[in-house]
């Protein structure tokens, strides 16, 4: 049997953080000896947002190099740079071929980013379109993400299945992984909202690059409550959350009986030995970008027949001529 193939896809609009971690990339390097996986860096859905364009060239490189230094083999698992790979665009286009206005305005992260103040890119709207386009061009079986792109997997789905209806058997079905417990790691000051890129204040974020101190300071000052006890529970999500960070980070769960004092030491611990191998490996990457580009330039190269024959295919299936 051919081994199943995962992707995942990465938006360089910030640092990778704990979330990212524990949501999407250790699942995809969890299963490297078992599936063919990509590692996408999303750099087209770097635009659909206010962006500055020197950044989002700097922070497609820390991100792939900050994968390689997490564990990403590059020979088992290409990094995948999107825009180098211009196949994505055109599959893009054929897709939103096949999707309704109404189904892509329903999106709850379309309709939460549209909320916000200022002009909003009609990119904005059409990102899931773009999302099934990574996914489909790649034949993939599995897509590691946290919960909060189950609606965009969904949507990749039902696309894919009427496009199949209509055309003829194009695309593969994709299913979701879920990475368990830490599937939704929330930020640390505000436990409401999930931990990503560009939350406000940055201050419940934890920083795969963050020095220790950081990360100390960051748990130390974890939003708790007044229950005083250490459990799973609705009405506590700090709480929660710490335990479900510490079981993602460690597989363990918190010590038995222990303070909010001591839940936070031990998070911190179990963050930082996850933390630290990283940071080090890092350093010594960073130092070598050349490296890492051509890494970037392989992954790329690796992969552009698969989305070559995928777009031959829906070409066909659509009605263009060869
Ligand atoms: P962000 O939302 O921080 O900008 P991305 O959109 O680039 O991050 O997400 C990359 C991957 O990381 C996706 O699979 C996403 O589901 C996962 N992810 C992002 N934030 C979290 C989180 N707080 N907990 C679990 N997984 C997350
Ligand atoms: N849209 C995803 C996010 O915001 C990132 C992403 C882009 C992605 N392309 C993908 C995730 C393909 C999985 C597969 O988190």
């Amino acid at each position: 049997m051919a081994p199943t193939r995962r992707l995942t896809g990465f938006k360089p609009t910030g640092h990778l953080h704990l979330g990212n971690l524990l949501g999407a990339l250790r699942p995809l390097i969890a299963a490297q000896d078992r599936s063919e996986s990509i590692a996408l860096i999303a750099d087209l859905h770097a635009l659909t947002m206010d962006h500055e364009p020197a950044r989002v060239r700097a922070l497609a490189l820390e991100q792939a190099t900050v994968m390689l230094a997490a564990g990403v083999d590059p020979e088992r698992t290409p990094i995948v740079l999107q825009s180098h790979v211009t196949e994505h665009t055109e599959l893009h286009y054929l897709l939103e071929c096949a999707t309704g206005f109404g189904e892509a305005s329903r999106m709850i992260q379309f309709k939460e980013k549209s909320a916000a103040d200022g002009p909003i890119r009609l990119s904005l709207l059409t990102y899931p379109v773009l999302m099934a386009a990574d996914i489909l061009l790649y034949d993939t079986d599995e897509v590691p993400v946290g919960e909060d792109q189950n609606q965009h997997l969904e949507l990749t789905r039902t696309i894919a299945q009427r496009f199949n209806g209509r055309y003829g058997e194009t695309f593969r079905l994709p299913g979701g992984v879920r990475p368990g417990s830490a599937a939704r790691v929330m930020d640390l000051a505000d436990p409401g909202t999930k931990m990503g890129k560009s939350n406000a204040s940055g201050a419940g974020r934890i920083g795969l690059l963050d020095p220790p101190e950081t990360v100390r300071r960051t748990v130390a000052r974890a939003v708790t409550d007044e229950f005083a006890q250490v459990r799973r529970h609705p009405d506590q999500p700090g709480v929660t959350n710490l335990i479900d960070i510490l079981a993602g980070c460690s597989g363990r769960e918190p010590a038995d009986p222990v303070s909010y004092g001591a839940l936070k030491r031990e998070v911190a611990d179990a963050i930082e030995a996850l933390l630290e191998p990283i940071r080090a490996r890092y350093a010594e990457l960073a130092d070598d970008p050349a490296h890492v580009r051509e890494i970037l330039a392989r992954g790329a190269a690796r992969v552009r027949p698969i989305a070559a024959a995928t777009v031959r295919r829906t070409r066909a299936a659509i009605g263009l001529l060869d």
